[in-house]
């Protein structure tokens, strides 16, 4: 795919990763070009993935809601693409904050073939290091209690303690800032 890289686009979290199973996949931050791509997958995705990640049953998102995940300042606002190596996208990972504020949600998903191979650990840890360089001190996460999966997934990724309310995790952790 061939797309337009904005100015703030931050070529070094281009990255190859290897997982957990010895595959291997390939990982940049989103560009405005995906949105397409965003809304493709979100299309073919299945229902049990679409509730887990938007946490309401069959989830309707207009084309403008794809063209505003897929345009991120790459500072308060950040996301990974990853691409297996025929150049099929298996995952997306962001985390979702806001000029005023210190603290952002994290949020991610990853097609059910790339699961359990640690992925969405690796996706976590490069947010965790890009929230550090742009100054967003807080982490945090909200999933259904019911996903197990998430629910492992925060905790290796070192979120602390759940608050459980009305069937909704809520889940955060404190980033160390790096020196700018
Ligand atoms: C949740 C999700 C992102 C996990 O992705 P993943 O790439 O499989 O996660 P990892 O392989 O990095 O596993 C992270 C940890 O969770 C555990 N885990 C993953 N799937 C699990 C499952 N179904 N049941 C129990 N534990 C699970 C792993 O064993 C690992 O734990 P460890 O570090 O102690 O070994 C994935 O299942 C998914 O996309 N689900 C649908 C969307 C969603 O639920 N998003 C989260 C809310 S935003």
């Amino acid at each position: 795919m061939v797309y337009i890289v904005p100015m703030e686009y931050p070529h070094e979290y281009e990255r190859v990763l290897t997982l957990d199973d010895g595959r291997t996949v390939s990982v940049r931050p989103i560009v405005p070009d995906d949105a397409e791509l965003l809304q493709a997958e979100f299309d073919a995705a299945d229902p049990e993935t679409l509730y887990r990640r938007f946490m309401t049953p069959s989830p309707k998102l207009p084309t403008s809601r794809f063209r505003y995940l897929a345009t991120v300042d790459y500072v308060y606002r950040f996301a990974l693409v990853v691409f297996s190596p025929d150049g099929e996208g298996v995952a997306v990972a962001r985390y979702e904050g806001h000029p005023t504020k210190p603290d952002a949600e994290v949020a991610v998903v990853v097609k059910p073939e790339w699961r359990q191979v640690g992925l969405a650990s690796r996706l976590f840890a490069m947010l965790d290091e890009r929230a550090a360089q742009a100054g967003v001190s807080h982490l945090n996460a909200v999933y259904l209690a019911e996903n197990d999966a998430a629910a492992a997934l925060m905790a290796t990724s070192g979120f602390g303690s759940p608050k459980i309310e009305g069937g909704i995790v809520e889940v955060g952790k404190d980033i160390a800032l790096s020196s700018r």
